[in-house]
C-alpha cells in the first residue's frame, strides 16, 4: 500500500477480514459493538458455508447511528464545499488502493465472479468517489434579475441526514451511488446494507472513516422490517435513498410519505434489447451476453431480459448466442478463470428455478441451458445455475414480464420495427434499453420512442459516473450517478432576496 493512512487490519485475507468486521456497525468513525444483541449469519453463496456473523441493528442502534450523523452534520454543512469535495476524492483514491482486497470480500459474500465482476465493480466504486468529489463547486445556485434594487439568488443547501438502504448485487456500487453525492452536498449519511452482503461495504466505510470526520459516513446492517424501517421512520432523517426491488421500494414511499421527505428510488427492470437485421453477429451476440449480465448470474437490474432478434437472423443469432454461452465458466467465483460465479441466496436460487419450470411448462417453449455445472466437491452446495434461454415464449409470458434477476432471457423474433418497439415498450417497466443496428433512421426512432430511463445505441456499459441513470414506470423515481442527481436529490433551494435599496 502505498498509502500513508493507516488502515486498521490492512493486508488481511477475505476470511480474517470478516472477522474483523463480524459482529460490528460503524458509528461515530469506527467499528463498534452494537446495543443489539441479535446477529444473523451470512454466507458463501459458492459453497453454502457460513462466513461470519453481522449485526441485525435494532432500534437504539439505529438512533445511535442517526443521532451521530445528525451531529456531525452541523459541521460537515459549513465545511466549505470543494474542502468535502477533496475528502470524498481522498475516499476514492484510499479505495483504489484497496480494490483488489474489496472486490474478494464482496465475491466471498455475494459469490460473483472475481475477474470478470467484482475487481470492475471495486474501481467504478473508487472512480465515482473521485467523479462527486470533484464537483463540490457545482453546487451553484442563481441569481434571479426579479428587482434592479434586489440582489435575489438562489443557494443549494444540503437535506439533512440521509438513510440509504441498498441491494446485494452490486453493494460497494450502491453504496458509492448514494454516498458519494450526498457526503459532497453537505448531508451525512447512515447506510444500511443488504443482509446478504454487510461486510464490503462495511470494510470500505472502515476505511473511507481514516479520512472523513467521524459521523458523516455510518454503516449498519439489519433485514428489512427491523432496521431498514426504523431508519425510514426516523424522525431526524431527511432523506431516503434506496436500490432493490419495486415491493420494498414500494413500502418505502409510503413510509416516507408520513414525513413528506423527498425519496429516490431505483428499482426492477425488465429491459428489452433490440437487434435489428443489419448487425454484426458476432459483436451483437457479445453485447446481449454483456447486456445481460450473464457474468453476473443475471442479478442486475438492467438485464436485456428480452431479447428481439429479427426473424433473419433469429436462428443464427441464438447458434451463436449458445455457442458463446457454453465457453463461459462456471466455478469458484474467487478462481481468476472463473466467468460466472453462484446466485445470492437460497431464497433468489430457487425464484430462478421456478422460472425456469414455469417457462418449460408453456406450450412451443424451448429452454436452452448452456455451459456446465462446476462439478468440484467444494462446490457442491453451491448455488449456481447454467444460463438459459428461452424460445417460443411471447413476450406476453410471465417469464418476460416479471423481474427473474437470474441468468434467462428470452429470444423472441420480431419483422416490423414499429411492432418490435411496442413490443419492447410493452412491460410494466422502463429502466434501460439497447437497440441494435446500423441504420440511422431507425436508431433515431428507436431512442425516442423507447420507454427507459437509459438507452444504448450498439453497446452496454453499465453504470458509469457521469451519466444520469434511473427509470420510469415502475423502475423507479429520480436519477443516480450524475451532477443533476446530486444537484436535484440532495440538495434543496433556498431562495433569497436582499434589499438594497
Ligand atoms: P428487497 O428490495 O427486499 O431488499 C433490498 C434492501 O431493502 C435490503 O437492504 C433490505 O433489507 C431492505 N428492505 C426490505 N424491506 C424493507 C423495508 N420494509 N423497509 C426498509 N428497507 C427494507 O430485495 P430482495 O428481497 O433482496 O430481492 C427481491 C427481488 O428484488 C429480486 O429478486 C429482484 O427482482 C429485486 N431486486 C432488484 C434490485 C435492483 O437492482 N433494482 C436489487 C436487488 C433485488
Ligand atoms: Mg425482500
Amino acid at each position: 500500500m502505498s498509502s500513508s493512512i493507516s488502515v486498521p487490519g490492512s493486508a488481511l485475507t477475505p476470511f480474517a477480514l470478516v472477522k474483523h468486521l463480524e459482529n460490528k456497525i460503524l458509528i461515530d468513525g469506527k467499528l463498534t459493538a452494537p446495543k443489539s444483541q441479535k446477529t444473523f449469519p451470512v454466507h458463501n453463496p459458492a459453497t453454502m458455508d457460513v462466513i461470519g456473523q453481522a449485526v441485525e441493528a435494532n432500534h437504539e442502534d439505529v438512533n445511535a447511528a442517526v443521532e451521530n450523523a445528525q451531529k456531525a452534520q452541523k459541521e460537515w454543512r459549513h465545511m466549505d464545499a470543494s474542502k468535502r469535495g477533496h475528502l470524498v476524492s481522498k475516499c476514492g483514491d484510499l479505495l483504489d488502493e484497496y480494490a483488489d482486497e474489496l472486490a474478494r470480500l464482496m465475491t466471498l459474500e455475494t459469490g460473483k465472479a472475481l475477474r470478470t465482476e467484482s475487481q470492475v465493480e471495486a474501481k467504478i466504486f473508487a472512480n465515482t468517489f473521485r467523479f462527486y468529489g470533484g464537483l463540490g463547486l457545482e453546487l451553484k445556485g442563481e441569481t434571479i434579475p426579479f428587482s434592479d434594487s434586489m440582489l435575489t439568488l438562489t443557494i443549494r443547501e444540503p437535506l439533512g441526514v440521509v438513510g440509504a438502504i441498498i441491494a446485494w448485487n452490486v453493494p460497494l456500487l450502491l453504496m458509492s451511488l448514494k454516498v458519494a453525492p450526498a457526503l459532497v452536498a453537505g448531508n451525512t449519511i447512515v447506510v444500511k446494507s443488504a443482509e446478504e452482503a454487510p461486510f464490503a461495504v462495511l470494510r470500505a466505510a472502515e476505511i473511507m472513516n481514516t479520512i472523513l470526520p467521524p459521523g458523516v459516513l455510518n454503516m449498519i446492517s439489519g433485514d428489512g422490517p427491523t432496521t431498514g424501517e426504523a431508519l425510514v421512520r426516523h424522525p431526524q432523517i431527511s432523506k431516503v435513498t434506496f436500490t432493490g426491488s419495486v415491493e420494498t421500494g414500494k413500502t418505502i414511499y409510503k413510509n416516507s410519505s408520513e414525513k413528506l421527505i423527498p425519496v429516490t428510488l431505483e428499482l426492477g427492470g425488465k429491459s428489452p434489447m433490440i437487434v435489428c437485421e443489419d448487425v454484426d453477429l458476432k459483436e451483437t451476440v457479445k453485447g446481449a451476453l454483456a447486456s445481460m449480465r450473464f457474468t453476473r448470474q443475471g442479478q442486475s437490474c438492467t438485464a436485456a431480459s428480452r431479447i428481439f432478434v429479427h426473424e433473419s437472423i433469429f436462428d443464427r443469432f441464438l447458434e451463436k448466442m449458445k455457442e458463446e454461452l457454453n465457453n463461459l465458466k462456471i466455478g469458484d467465483p474467487m478462481d481468476l478463470e472463473t466467468d460466472v460465479g453462484a446466485i445470492i441466496s437460497p431464497a433468489q436460487h430457487g425464484k430462478v428455478l421456478d422460472y425456469i419450470e414455469i417457462g418449460k411448462s408453456a406450450p412451443g417453449a424451448t429452454a436452452h441451458e448452456c455451459s456446465t455445472l462446476p462439478d468440484d466437491a467444494k462446490l457442491s452446495k453451491g448455488l449456481f445455475v447454467r444460463p438459459v434461454i428461452f424460445t417460443g415464449l411471447p413476450n406476453s409470458h410471465q417469464v418476460c414480464q416479471e423481474e427473474i434477476f437470474g441468468p434467462v432471457t428470452a429470444l423472441i423474433p420480431w419483422k416490423d420495427f414499429d411492432d418490435v418497439i411496442a413490443q419492447a415498450n410493452d412491460s410494466g417497466y422502463g429502466l434501460a434499453a439497447t437497440l441494435w443496428t446500423n441504420n440511422l433512421n431507425r436508431a433515431l426512432q428507436g431512442v425516442h420512442q423507447l420507454e427507459a430511463g437509459f438507452v444504448q445505441v450498439n453497446q452496454n456499459v453499465v453504470v458509469q459516473p457521469g451519466l444520469s441513470y434511473g427509470g420510469v414506470k415502475s423502475s423507479g423515481v429520480g436519477k443516480e450517478a450524475s451532477l443533476e442527481a446530486m444537484l436535484e436529490h440532495f440538495t434543496h433551494k433556498k431562495t433569497i432576496l436582499f434589499n438594497m435599496g
